[in-house]
């Protein structure tokens, strides 16, 4: 890979370790995917935040990094961590977790710890960013009109350290075409629905870019910015989908309405399939709404479906998301929370300690949540819409 005279400089230690580190990582990743050099990014999103995936050695690292004083080249926006105060975490947890925000502000990161920086971030149709969380990295590629890699924490740390990123995969055009289409018989009615057809997609199909045709009208349109006239998935259930697709497949981006020489239909069959593989015996004593975090318009919908109701006593019901989108609701957060239900920020279910909490079963709209609940926090799991999960939790 082709380094500038000023990239070799960094690479020789001359601005410092951060730096150095940065380029060592980038420089190996360019070789390793063939990238014929590096090109500027205008935004990094940051994963591996909660002290639950960190660990003590990655702290060490972080700190390491941020005790020469080097600052991130360009905006950098960071994922959940693990604690919320209003989830009473273990103190020992919360403490290295706090340890882990200040390395990261004291590196010039932004601390608003949420998933969806697509609500807040300044990234337009074009911009090569560097993002690390799987749900976003679709999002951005696939409804924003952005170009980014699936980046782990570590790469994209490094990107906003420099400012740029190795020119390989998904920001290379050629990338970027689907080869086989997914026609949607279904007229898929919410959430939950787009989550469960992610998932199964996820799982059967092996490919980094993969298109989607609605032939049912799903029930809720995008906004006429990116509807151009067509009936196309509300933002919120596109949300849903890449969430799901990240989680069971490869995916890194998805078009919708282009044509391929393949296609493939899936109907309810394949969509129920998902819902059976979350289907838990037990009572759910937990629910988790908002992974990925939770927007505005989610938020007034949870709020209208939980007017004058009280949550059952034996639940505990969360609401996730970001402290961008809470500042933009305090009303209704106030109207939520009488109902006893919790609106969180700064974490989620799965990046949270949960396992210490001893829930045993765990309800959820998102694919994502009902896997990684399942498969890294103890708990086992069931989907719903969020229609029938406040019908099962509040009267
Ligand atoms: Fe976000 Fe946590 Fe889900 S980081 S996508 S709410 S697993």
């Amino acid at each position: 890979m082709y380094l500038t005279k000023q990239d070799e400089k960094i690479l020789a230690g001359e601005e410092g370790f951060a730096k150095q580190k940065s380029m060592q990582i980038l420089a190996a990743l360019g070789k390793a995917f063939d990238a014929d050099k590096l090109i500027p990014i205008k935004h990094a999103h940051l994963s591996g935040i909660s002290y639950k995936g960190l660990g003590d050695a990655g702290l060490e690292f972080l700190n390491e990094l941020a005790k020469g004083g080097t600052k991130v080249a360009v905006p950098a926006t960071l994922n959940p961590g693990g604690v919320s105060a209003k989830m009473n975490p273990p103190k020992e947890f919360a403490e290295k977790q706090a340890q882990i925000i200040s390395a990261y502000k004291k590196l010039g990161c932004d601390p608003v710890l949420t998933c969806t920086p697509y609500y807040f971030a300044n990234v337009q149709k074009g911009d090569h960013i560097s993002w690390a969380e799987s749900s976003a990295v679709i999002y951005a590629n696939s409804v924003l009109g952005a170009y980014t890699n699936r980046e782990g924490g570590p790469s994209a740390l490094a990107a906003a350290l420099i400012g740029k990123t190795p020119n390989y995969g998904m920001h290379l055009e050629e990338n970027r075409i689907p080869k086989i289409t997914i026609s949607v018989s279904e007229n898929l009615s919410g959430f939950d629905e787009f989550a469960a057809l992610g998932y199964y997609v996820g799982q059967n199909f092996k490919e980094d870019v993969i298109n989607f045709n609605f032939q049912a009208k799903p029930s809720v349109l995008l906004p006429s910015r990116f509807a151009r006239g067509k009936a196309r998935p509300s933002e919120e259930n596109l949300k849903a989908l890449c969430a799901a697709l990240a989680t069971s497949g490869n995916f890194a981006m998805f078009t919708l309405g282009k044509k391929t020489k393949e296609t493939v239909e899936i109907g309810r069959k394949e969509i129920s399939a998902a819902y059976e593989t979350f289907n838990s015996n037990l009572e759910p004593d937990l629910i988790c709404i908002g992974c990925p975090h939770t927007s505005v318009s989610e938020i007034k919908k949870i709020a209208s479906l939980l007017k004058n109701k009280k949550i059952s006593e034996k639940i505990t019901f969360w609401i996730f998301t970001s402290e961008f989108v809470r500042k933009e609701i305090s009303v209704l957060e106030k109207e939520i929370e009488e109902s006893g239900a919790k609106i969180i920020t700064d974490t989620c279910m799965v990046v949270a300690p949960l396992e210490e909490f001893g829930f045993k079963c765990m309800l959820t709209n998102s694919a994502k949540a009902a896997f990684y609940g399942r498969n890294l926090c103890n708990v086992e799991t069931k989907l719903s819409s969020l229609e029938k999960i406040i019908r099962y939790a509040a009267r």
